[in-house]
């Protein structure tokens, strides 16, 4: 169980061991690790998210807890689910290949997604990018404070925990299906009827992320307001090709081919850099650009930073020119 508001992060890796492993769908698997040898897991915030030391890099999972109440000190386990991206570099694979008994090193957890104590909030998923919102849904309830929750999917079959959430949080919990246009998600009708201390908190893909953004900028809410974590692979898109990135430190020029990042290729070579999301959502790997023209992927510059081209978020955004100078 998370301890609600309190903050307690692990900073050394520990080993995490599989207890169990089921697909939700097609596509979603979830994972419930318990402490590996010697290890003890630390307690978390709402929206706080492990990261792995997979053989393809770190990847970030969110937290899971549809947990009130279960009457136990500290975490007994930590539950993730995971979406398999078949266009991906190998993380989500690595993650769905697991077996009960196989051990992982993790750091964390960590929270770049935090509610706002006694804040009333609108949650908004979609797709896989429900988990850490359910987390957040429990923790609003257990503390009285008002919440709405809209969760959004491609179909039923499609959503993970459709009859946990039911479950939970009963009506306070709407569904919406793309291939029932009927439910559709009325982003306008919702941020139009925010009460002016709501806080909106948006996990899923790029699109909706973006949709809300502008409705809640246009609506005249304070951004600190609107809070947001990525929830897709946008590394990679069909038709990426490969360019080159030249270090400006050193000279050094690397190709960065499709299906890897900028990250990937220079950690592979052994550059020391700094990260966090490696999603395009929380800005820690933002790089000047010397010379080239970026192909933002991330949201965490706003359209006239993208459009000025002097900075980029390296874990996502590729190039448009055959080569990129950064300032690193
Ligand atoms: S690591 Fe978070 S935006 Fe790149």
């Amino acid at each position: 169980m998370f301890r609600p508001w309190e903050d307690v992060e692990l900073v050394e890796p520990v080993k995490l061991k599989v207890a169990s492993a089921r697909m939700l769908t097609d596509a979603i698997r979830e994972l419930v690790f318990i402490p590996g040898e010697g290890a003890k897991l630390a307690g978390y915030t709402p929206g706080a998210h492990v990261k792995f030391q997979l053989s393809s890099g770190e990847r970030s999972y969110s937290l899971i807890d549809f947990d009130e109440d279960t009457g136990q000190d500290g975490n007994a386990e930590y539950r993730f689910a995971v979406q398999l991206e078949r266009q991906g570099a190998g993380g989500s694979g690595h993650m769905h290949g697991l077996a009960p008994g196989d051990e992982v090193l993790a750091s964390g957890p960590h929270n770049d997604f935090p509610l706002m104590p006694g804040k009333p909030a609108l949650l908004i998923a979609g797709g896989i990018g429900i988990t850490p919102l359910i987390g957040m849904a429990a923790a609003l309830k257990r503390a009285g404070t008002p919440f709405r929750f809209h969760y959004a999917s491609r179909s039923s079959a499609a959503m993970a925990y459709l009859s946990e959430l039911k479950a939970t949080f009963g009506n306070q919990v709407a569904f919406h299906f793309d291939d029932q246009p009927e439910t559709a998600l009325d982003i306008d009708g919702l941020v139009a009827s925010a009460n002016p201390d709501e806080h909106v908190y948006i996990c899923g893909p790029k699109g909706l992320i973006e949709a809300v953004k502008a409705k809640a900028e246009t609506a005249g809410f304070a951004p600190d307001r609107v809070h947001f974590e990525l929830f897709t692979s946008a590394a990679q898109q069909s038709g990426d090709t490969e360019f080159e990135v030249e270090v400006k430190s050193t000279g050094d020029v690397f190709a960065v081919p499709p299906g890897k990042s900028i990250i990937d290729v220079l950690e592979a070579a052994g550059l020391d850099l700094i990260h966090d999301c490696r999603r395009g959502d929380c800005g820690i790997c933002q790089t000047d650009i010397i010379e080239g023209i970026p192909d933002h992927r991330d949201v965490v510059l706003s359209d006239s930073e993208k459009a000025e081209g002097k900075v980029m978020q390296i874990c996502v955004s590729r190039a448009k020119s055959a080569r990129l100078v950064l300032d690193l």
